[in-house]
Order: C-alpha cells, then sequence, then structure tokens
C-alpha cells in the first residue's frame, strides 16, 4: 500500500475523490421500496475504519458504523459499555472513508433512551461530529416518541427492532426472538410503531423468518434483514463476521471470506523472514547499492 497522498484541494480530503463520485441520500434509500415492493435490495455492511470503509464503499448503499465495534475492534464482552466518544470517532473515520454510501451511526445505549431530548442531544451531536447522515437506534414501541421527535427536527433515524443487543441484560442473551405467539406480535407492534414514527428504514435482528417476512410485507419503509429474512429489502452484516475474522459465528453469518487464517498466515511468513533475515532486502532499505546487492543476491533484485 502507497503511503503517500495528495490534497484534493476541492474537498481538502487527503484521499481525493476517485471521479465524480454523489453520495446516496436518505430520501433515495426510503425510496427504494415502492408500494411494498424493493426492486433492487439494500446492501449494508458494517465499517469502523476509514481504509475498511474505502474497500466497501463502492459495493454498499448503507455503511453502519455499528456499536458492535464495542465486540469487533475493543474486545468488550456487550455493547453495553461502549461510549459515544467511541461512535464518533469511528463514525468521522468512516465517513472521511466513504464518498458513496449513506454513513449511519448507531447511538449508544444510555445516550437516548431516557427522553427525546436526551435522544436529540447525543444525535445532532454524533451528526455535527462525524458528518455521517443518519443515526441507528434500539427499540420499538417504546421509543416510537424519540423517533417522532428527531424526524421532526431533521435527523434521519433507522431503527433496530427484534432481537436488540443492548438490551441483553433484559432478554437474557442473544437467542432468536419472536417464538412465541406473544412475543411475535409484540415485535410486529414494534415494527409498526417505529414505521409509524417516521423512520427511513429499520433493521430487523435475530427473529423467526416468518415474523421478518411478515414485518417486511407489513411496513412501508425497507427493512434490513440480519438472521431474519431474504424476503427483508436489504440485508446487513458484521464486517468481520462476513470476513471470517471470527471462528465463532452466529447460524445467520455466512462467511464470504476466511480472512483469519490468511492474516494467520501472513503474520507467520513475515515472522519467518524477520527470523531468517530475508526481510528487509535491497529494495526495501535507503542508501544501499541495489545493483551491486542485486548480483550478490538475485532472490531478492
Ligand atoms: O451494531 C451493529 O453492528 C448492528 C448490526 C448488527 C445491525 O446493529
Amino acid at each position: 500500500m502507497s503511503t503517500s497522498f495528495t490534497l484534493d484541494t476541492a474537498t481538502s480530503r487527503a484521499h481525493p475523490l476517485p471521479g465524480p463520485v454523489r453520495r446516496l441520500t436518505v430520501p433515495a434509500i426510503r425510496q427504494r421500496k415502492v408500494e411494498g415492493v424493493t426492486a433492487e435490495p439494500i446492501v449494508m455492511l458494517t465499517a469502523y475504519t476509514a481504509r475498511m470503509a474505502q474497500l466497501l464503499d463502492p459495493h454498499c448503499d448503507l455503511l453502519l458504523v455499528g456499536d458492535s465495534l464495542g465486540q469487533v475492534i475493543y474486545g468488550l464482552d456487550t455493547t453495553v459499555r461502549v461510549t459515544l466518544e467511541m461512535m464518533i470517532a469511528h463514525g468521522a473515520a468512516v465517513v472521511r472513508g466513504s464518498y458513496r454510501s449513506v454513513v449511519v451511526v448507531d447511538l449508544p445505549f444510555g445516550t437516548y433512551e431516557a427522553s427525546p431530548e436526551q435522544a436529540f442531544g447525543t444525535a445532532a451531536r454524533v451528526l455535527r461530529e462525524t458528518g455521517a447522515a443518519a443515526v441507528k437506534l434500539e427499540g420499538g414501541e417504546a421509543m416510537a416518541e424519540t423517533i417522532a421527535f428527531l424526524c421532526a427536527r431533521g435527523i434521519p433515524v433507522m431503527a433496530h427492532v427484534g432481537l436488540t443487543p443492548q438490551a441483553v441484560n433484559a432478554l437474557g442473551g442473544y437467542g432468536a426472538r419472536g417464538r412465541t405467539e406473544a412475543e411475535a406480535a409484540k415485535i410486529l407492534a414494534d415494527a409498526r410503531a417505529v414505521a409509524a414514527a417516521g423512520c427511513f428504514a429499520m433493521v430487523v435482528e435475530g427473529v423467526m423468518e416468518p415474523l421478518a417476512r411478515g414485518i417486511a410485507g407489513a411496513v412501508a419503509c425497507p427493512v434490513i434483514g440480519i438472521g431474519a429474512s431474504a424476503a427483508c429489502d436489504g440485508q446487513v452484516l458484521v464486517i468481520d463476521d462476513m470476513l471470517g475474522m471470527f471462528e465463532r459465528v452466529p447460524r445467520f453469518v455466512r462467511r464470504f471470506d476466511d480472512f483469519a487464517a490468511r492474516v494467520g498466515a501472513a503474520a507467520a511468513a513475515y515472522a519467518e523472514a524477520v527470523r531468517s533475515r530475508s526481510f528487509p532486502a535491497a529494495e526495501e532499505l535507503y542508501g544501499v547499492d541495489r545493483v551491486a546487492t542485486a548480483s550478490a543476491d538475485p532472490v531478492h533484485r
């Protein structure tokens, strides 16, 4: 990877735009679902760093700076201990690294649930300090008033119902939701409530497939599934899960790579090169006569 960069004087970005790229907008995402039909499914992945955002951006409609970064980046056991400062730092990095996708930042636990006013203060800070276009928050009927309050004040909200990881202590774990009739009815009511409150899209996580299918058919806004249903209007996965960074992943994750194994192999090759003194080679050093070294060491020319 090159470490040099030119400053794009048009945008002040260290990494100039790859071309004339226009960022997708929240209304464009909302309008992808027309009369209950989403002709082109919505693609969302989580991203936490600028470089990963650059790599994912051309392929995604939405990049989610999920509070899953607590587990994925910081090694925390739950998302409950994720702070607003973490979300803002990573949100700003993802905005800097992306050009096309709508960037959505999770509001962390404890920063929005107390009142609509608390949520507005937190969400406004997130949008102002990161440059993201929208926030995501967990909760159904109980959060409907807050979602309406934010939407009326210019803050686009993505809702999140079903398995809501920030409520792990109340739920008692990460098991799939909606197994009983009563629980399924409650989750459907949650989805209807956040849709009526004005969210532009919602994540439905970890629910029985028929329930997710029913929600996608019941609400007007796009439903983005994770462990939900192929009938959803879009899908999201945690980037590290789909890259194969972890040995144990939930049933709903498809690994599109075995990145952990490839990182291990690269680290082993590096360690071998250092221990055998074959790294660094002449062409990886400054002030070494390459021609003289090349004839002495043709392998590293
Ligand atoms: O935090 C997160 O990454 C999420 C996704 C799993 C939807 O909320």
